[in-house]
């Protein structure tokens, strides 16, 4: 299968992996032919995009970390409020990435405006717990990270609507008003005392920066909690790679350039460092426009570099971008939608790169 945005999906297609909506009741079954309706229906739930079945990608298999029931859960206990039913539910995400054999976020998670909270925690949880892993925090440690990250955003269920989903600049009283959001987070764990220090200040920490330009306290380096290191850096790119009313959604290879231009003043060099050995720059099914002008879908990624996977052009040739001895001169230059693509489309995606790389 393949992932295409939602621009580029039409009638006819066949859908890929079942699609969920906002009470995580399945909207459209995998295998389903998608009518014209589907499509404007789809669009305006606010999907960035969907996987899609056909001949070329059909043995490519993308997998969710989560099992869709796990997930579901997971969204239950943040839209209940239920911690006790949130620690079983940690508890299970714990043990799902402990124990899977290798880990790499290849799935995009399809989300929709009015679900949009809720999913981005589970991710925020499920990121956030991936990075813990690999900086070799204890089960019990993961937990509690996973934890922090499904309730890091809470308050935010206390700001009206219209200013969360403005599609224009927010005013500085607006702003003023996200920013408590954080603070409401802490105040509604507070009486929990059986949470630790870390989920607390993980929790009211996680929009702080490096540099000390965060908030709510403007605290810098070595004075930021570890938890909120990471739930910050996994927060930004989830948010980065979803499609929100007043945003498009960044491709994984721009949000992780952005990761990367902001170490050091922004995010924790350390924490961006592990959570790049586990996303992929190009995941599974996505697919690329090639500095030929061509266009392919990912088939795999190789260890030798995460800048140069595996390609399946649209004639079904696999083409292994390590092999420098054919394609030296080859690079991926964007994600891409459709099969082939014109000299100004390839500078207007390099244009694009570089404004994000230097934003
Ligand atoms: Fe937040």
């Amino acid at each position: 299968m393949r992932y295409m945005l939602i621009e580029a999906v039409t009638s006819g297609m066949i859908i890929g992996k079942d699609i969920y909506d906002a009470n995580d009741s399945i909207l459209l079954c995998q295998g389903k032919r998608l009518s014209e309706l589907n499509v404007t229906r789809l669009r305006e739930l606010g999907y960035a995009g969907i996987y899609i079945q056909d001949n070329l990608t059909r043995d490519i298999r993308i997998d969710d970390i989560l099992s869709p029931e796990i997930r579901s859960e997971a969204c239950q206990s943040i839209r209940n409020f239920d911690l006790d039913e949130a620690k079983k539910v940690a508890e299970a995400i714990v043990e799902r990435i402990l124990s899977a054999e290798s880990v790499s976020i290849d799935m995009v998670d399809l989300k929709t405006f009015d679900s949009y909270t809720y999913q981005h925690s589970v991710n925020v949880a499920v990121l956030a717990t991936i990075v813990g892993m690999g900086m070799g925090f204890s089960a019990d440690k993961l937990k509690e990270l996973c934890i922090a990250g499904m309730f890091h955003d809470m308050g935010k269920l206390e700001v009206p609507a219209e200013i969360l989903n403005k599609p224009s600049k927010l005013t500085t009283e607006e702003y003023d008003i996200i920013k408590k959001h954080p603070q409401k987070s802490y105040d509604l764990l507070a009486d929990r005392f059986e949470l630790s220090s870390n989920v607390r200040m993980g929790v009211l920490c996680h929009h702080e920066n490096e540099d000390g330009s965060g908030y709510p306290r403007g605290l810098t380096g070595d004075k930021i909690n570890i938890f909120a290191k990471i739930l910050h850096v996994v927060d930004v790119y989830d948010a980065l790679t979803s499609k929100r009313s007043y945003k498009k959604a960044y491709a994984c290879s721009e949000a992780l350039e952005y990761l990367m231009g902001g170490t050091a003043t922004l995010f924790d060099e350390k924490v961006v460092d592990v959570f790049m050995k586990y996303v992929p720059i190009y995941p599974k099914g996505m697919q690329v426009l090639l500095s030929d002008g061509r266009k392919g879908v990912i088939v795999r990624n190789n260890h030798i570099s995460s800048l140069r996977p595996v390609v399946r052009m649209v004639d079904g040739l696999d083409i292994d971008l390590t092999d420098m001895h054919r394609y030296s001169t080859l690079t991926i230059v964007c994600q891409a939608n459709e099969d082939t693509a014109t000299p100004e489309e390839i500078a207007q995606a390099e244009q694009e790169r570089w404004q994000i790389q230097g934003h």
